[in-house]
């Protein structure tokens, strides 16, 4: 489909399918797809890894910033199984980074201005050329307020939670139903009121509430609303 290269944002609540949907977009377009969430969750691990956080408190914001000059992050496209992963000083932690302990402090540690200011340099420079999806909580609104077509995903809270807990029961991970709800809420709710970036819908994203849609029709979607943007995207990124 098309030829122009654009930048496609997504962004959503908490465990909406933003991923899959990405996944499958870049897929059909031909075109790269970058977690920015990931970015916030191997931030969150190498702090957890180097025993900032204890089990009462999370660590002072000096502590992060003073990490962040040793992270050692990287996104790399594995070929073989023809996804991107992340990489913290040369170690694959694409599986370690979707765990419910990361999850329960990543909305803490991406509330910090210093990490958001390293993360967003990363993900405009991995979009310098176009043909990406990135999903994430602020890519429309302040990575690339620019972007030609911006989606802003949300599905009830029930339905999120039923497809988080299925993912990590899939993948043989812990998890209680009611602690991942619980998850849910706070995550949204700390990443919608915080000072800088808030998960908000932009301006001139499409709204789109998934909770009674199939990947196929999220598809058909898609793709209608794709070739209506193509059309008239010549002034836009
Ligand atoms: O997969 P899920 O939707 O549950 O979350 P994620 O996309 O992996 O993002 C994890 C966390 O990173 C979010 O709850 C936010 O706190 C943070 N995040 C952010 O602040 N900005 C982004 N662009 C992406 C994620």
């Amino acid at each position: 489909m098309g030829q122009q290269k654009i930048i496609i944002a997504l962004d959503g609540h908490s465990s909406c399918g933003k991923s899959t949907y990405a996944k499958l977009i870049a897929a059909e377009l031909g075109y790269s797809y970058i977690d920015s969430g990931a970015m916030y969750r191997a931030v969150t691990l190498a702090a957890m890894d180097a025993g900032l956080f204890d089990e009462t408190s999370a660590p002072p914001v000096e502590k992060i910033e003073a990490l962040l000059d040793h992270i050692d992050l990287e996104l790399k496209h594995n070929p073989e199984k023809q996804r991107t992963e992340i990489f913290l000083s040369g170690r694959m932690v694409e599986d370690l980074i979707r765990r419910m302990e990361v999850s329960g402090h990543v909305s803490y540690i991406a509330a910090i201005s210093a990490v958001r200011r390293k993360m967003v340099e990363y993900q405009r420079w991995l979009g310098r050329e176009k043909g990406v999806v990135m999903d994430g909580r602020d890519i429309g609104t302040v990575v690339f307020p620019d972007a030609a077509l911006k989606i802003f995903l949300t599905a009830s809270l029930e339905v999120r939670t039923g497809r988080r807990y299925k993912e990590l029961i899939e993948k043989g991970m812990a998890a209680d139903f009611s602690e991942v709800q619980k998850n849910l809420e706070k995550r949204d709710h700390i990443d919608s009121n915080r000072d800088d970036s808030p998960l908000k819908k932009a301006d001139d994203a499409i709204l789109l509430d998934n909770s009674e849609m199939t990947l196929e029709q999220q598809m058909i979607w898609f793709k209608d609303l794709y070739q209506r943007i193509i059309s008239g995207a010549d002034d836009k990124d």
